[in-house]
Order: C-alpha cells, then structure tokens, then sequence
C-alpha cells in the first residue's frame, strides 16, 4: 500500500529533525593517540543506543568502567558495551578474530557471564599470522621503524587495498576462505623464504619466525569462527541505516587521532587507518550528511608513542621511555609514587626545566600505552596542531581530558604557534604539510594554571576562574567549543557544558 503524503511528510521531518539534533556522532581523537576517548565516549554513551567503531584494529585501547565500577580494556570492541549498549564493529575496521574473541570473552567475564550484543561488518578485512609476519619484516628492515604496536595494522590495510584478502564474511565459506589465504601466501612466499633463509644463517632477528602452511592458517581461523556469537556478522551499514530509520541515536567511535591518519597524519609516522572523522563515513557506509556533530578529543598533554615527530614533545623521547622502564613501580599508585611527585611539583614550581615536567606529568598521568604498555611521551598543549586538527576533522566542538593534570601548578608553557625557516606563523595556523612537521619549531606562553585540585570535579561553575581562563583561552585558539572536560579517570569527572 503507498504511503500517504501526511506519513511521508512525517518521516521526511523526522529525518530532518534527527540530522539537526545530531542523531550521529561521531568522536575522534585530536594529536597521536590516547587522548581519552574512551573516557569521553563512555560518558556520553549513555546517550546513544548504539556505538560503533568505525576505524583501527587491536591497535587501539581504551579503559572504560561498568555502571558499577568494574574495568573493561577494549581494543576491538566499542566501548559502549560497559554500559550494555549494542556495540558494531564496521566495515573499516581491520579485524583479527583471536584478538576478538579473547576480549569477548573478558568482557562477558567481567559483565557476569552477560554477552555483550555485538555485531561485525562482513566486510572487514581479515587478519591472518602472514600480515602479522610481513609487518615485522618491514619493520626489522627498515631504517626509520614506525614503532607499530605489531598488530599488522599496515599490512592489513596495504593487502586490502592491493586486494587481497580475506575479509570476515569469508570465514563462512571455507573454500573462499583457503583461496584467498593461499592467495596471499603466494603473493609472500618469497619473503618468507628469505626470512626462513636468514633464521638459518643465524640471524637473531629471525630466530623465532614459523611460517604455517595455508591450510594450518584456515583450520585456525575456522576453529575460532565456531566461537563466535550466532548470527554477528551482518552488512552493518544496512542494519544502522534501519536503526537510523527507527530513530535510535549512534555514537562512532574512533581509532587512533588525526596525527596517526595515513593522509593526513605525520607520514609516514602514521597508522594505516582513516582515523579522521571523514573515516567514519568511509568505515560504516553512512552517508556523510547524517553525521553532524563532530567531536574531536585531545588531552591537557598531548603525548605521543612510536616514532615521528611532535613539536611540543616536554623531553628528549628515548631518554623518557628509559626513564619509564627503570621506574616503572612509579606508574602504579602508591607512597613511593606519591612522595616522588610531590618533590618534583615542587622542582616544577620553582621553575623546573623540561625534564621535570615530563617526569612528573608522565608519572602524575600513569602514560603507558593501554595496547602496549610502552612509556608514553609528552608535550606541552600544543595550539597550531589543535587548530590543524579541528580543520581536518571539520569538528563542531572539542573535549579536552585530564585538565586535573595541571592542578597545584603555577603555570604551564602552551605552544601557540610554529617557527619554521626563521618565520612565526600566527597562532593556530599549520604551516606546512603534516609531513614536515619535524623541521618546525614551537613558539610558547606561559599560562597561569590553579592552586586547587579539580579532580572529580563535574561542574563548570566549581572550576577555579583560571581553569575556566585556560579552556576559554584554548577555545578562542582552536575556533571550536570545549564542550565536555575531563576531571580526572571516573566516570563522573566529566564536564559537560
Ligand atoms: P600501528 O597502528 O600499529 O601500525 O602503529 C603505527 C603508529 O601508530 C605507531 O607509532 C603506534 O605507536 C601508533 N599507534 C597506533 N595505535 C595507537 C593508539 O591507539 N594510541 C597511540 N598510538 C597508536
């Protein structure tokens, strides 16, 4: 039967009303990477009824909370399944099925036994043990390493864009699966007969390679298939077309941030994703125009782990992770951790160099990678990358997390603008291409920072003025609002204005 011109005209103004209040979102990461974005989708997730992750792989970790307290580490899964919500995985999302399956499984565990309702897009790309092979080879052999968190993510979005496979939906047809495997390995096999050539000459580098036969690889890949959960693997960008359609809110998570994009990021520094928010277009099958608000996320302290360059970054990068390693009890919470901050905030407010800062900021902020556990590195905020930022991401509004890193310090430096060739640019505008940003120079201010601790704190009237002073200083620079502030690791240290 056709619809009537009143129905038509509802649906029509329904879908306009959807789109203007912002029915999709989407949130992203603003510098290199663990800006606290599960953070802040956790606390606005409440308010969608499905999250999706749109880009990156098992390269990502995020640590969010169950309603009553209880830890969720998620790589693959979005982190809106803390609080029970439909989570999908979609179709830009490089997929390795040990890795899921394992934190499923966690997960359930720690939701007592509830298995979380998930869905996966039948067109990811596959992971399999010869990309996690052809990464390291890349990687041991070149000169400038990347520093990849080793779950071969560039290997997996370079054989996809070359072609090659497999992809989830072929983990339910065995032949398709074992042809394109086997594909693969052929494309390899030279590779990994030179790789088992040097394992043979004795090369310490190669010691530990194995090479498994297609048929091992599929066997493998088919036992865990088994435990999937029934019926996920669906065309997720229909199922969120239809749940659009019946008016249900989505929230896109993203991966990674804007500096580790593979466009336009700090290549070749970079992943291999689309983790700007135009990715999440690209990563679902949305159409663009149903995403309007766009939120970009970056912290107090931007930081930084792999190579490549960051042009506020506190302290020399390696001396930093040896420091890192050698103290390593000091990323836990404890006395020693406290009496260690508490002298070095005094060395920072009686004008401590960079050292100090990083010190202090990398220990105050527990900065280890959630994926790797690798000693995170820091800077100072830096404004000309945030502007940069919010341009490529086209963001409508900002969150900016662990402003209560900054509590009890007098002041803090802020870069506000970049030198390069002996020529400061105005602040906020990018120079040059992301590519050459190792060869610019940060111009700094000092910015007074608060006595009181802000920790926890949930309001934007309880902000000290000078907290309040330094996000709209931040605002005026970046030309987005701040419209949700993080106040330290609960759930409700979070500001919304
Ligand atoms: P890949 O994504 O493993 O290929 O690593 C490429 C670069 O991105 C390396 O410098 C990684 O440290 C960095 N990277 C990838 N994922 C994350 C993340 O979730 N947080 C921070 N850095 C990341």
């Amino acid at each position: 039967m056709k619809k009537s011109w009143a129905i038509r005209f509802w649906l029509i103004l329904r879908s306009i009303c959807n789109i203007w209040r912002g029915q999709v979102m989407v949130v992203v990461g603003a510098y290199w990477g663990d800006e606290g974005k599960g953070k802040v989708v956790d606390g606005i997730g409440r308010l969608y009824d499905i999250i999706v992750r749109f880009g990156g792989g098992a390269n990502a970790g995020h640590t969010v909370f169950t309603p009553d307290g209880r830890k969720v580490v998620c790589h693959l899964i979005p982190c809106g399944v803390a609080w029970g919500k439909t989570c999908v995985i979609g179709r830009g999302v490089l997929f390795s099925l040990s890795s899921f399956l394992k934190e499923y499984l966690d997960i359930a565990m720690v939701l007592g036994g509830v298995m979380p309702v998930i869905y996966i897009d039948t067109g990811c790309t596959l992971f399999t043990p010869y990309h996690r092979l052809f990464e390291f080879w890349g990687e041991t052999l070149r000169n400038g390493k990347i520093g990849t968190t080793g779950r071969a993510i560039g290997a997996l979005a370079a054989f996809d864009k070359l072609r090659y496979g497999p992809k989830v939906g072929d983990l339910f047809s065995p032949l398709r699966l074992e042809e394109r495997v086997t594909e693969l390995y052929c494309l390899l096999l030279p590779i990994f007969e030179e790789m088992l050539e040097r394992k043979e000459k004795g090369d310490e580098d190669f010691k530990d390679v194995v090479i498994p036969t297609p048929q091992e690889v599929v066997a493998q890949l088919l036992l865990e298939a088994q435990n999937l959960p029934k019926d996920c693997v669906i065309d997720t960008r229909s199922f969120l077309l239809k749940q659009i359609a019946l008016g249900k809110k989505i929230l896109l998570e993203g991966a990674q941030a804007a500096g580790l994009d593979s466009k336009w990021g700090t290549w070749p520094f970079v992943s291999a994703g689309d983790s700007v928010a135009v990715g999440a277009s690209l990563g679902t099958g949305l159409p663009m125009y149903l995403i309007t608000r766009i939120m970009m996320v970056g912290k107090a302290l931007p930081s930084r782990v792999g190579s490549g360059p960051f042009p506020s970054e506190m302290w020399d990068r390696d001396l930093m992770i040896a420091f890192g390693e050698e103290h390593m009890h000091l990323f836990s919470p404890g006395r020693r951790r406290d009496g260690f901050l508490a002298g070095l905030r005094e060395q920072i407010n009686m004008g401590g160099n960079n050292e100090v800062h990083a010190k202090y900021f990398g220990v105050l902020g527990l900065e280890l990678g959630a994926s790797t556990s690798r000693v995170r590195s820091l800077g100072f905020s830096d404004l000309p990358w945030l502007r940069y930022s919010a341009e490529v991401n086209g963001a409508t509004e900002m969150a900016l997390t662990r402003l209560d890193m900054l509590s009890g310090i007098g002041s803090i430096k802020v870069a506000v603008s970049y030198k390069y060739n002996g020529e400061i640019f105005p602040p906020g505008q990018m120079p040059v291409s992301a590519f050459d940003l190792d060869k610019v120079e940060a111009v700094y201010e000092d910015w007074p920072c608060w006595e009181e601790d802000i920790s926890g704190i949930s309001k934007w009237r309880d902000l000290p003025r000078e907290a309040r002073a330094f996000i709209k200083r931040i605002e005026a620079a970046v030309g987005v609002p701040i419209t949700v502030i993080g106040t330290g690791p609960g759930r409700e240290a979070l500001i919304r204005r």
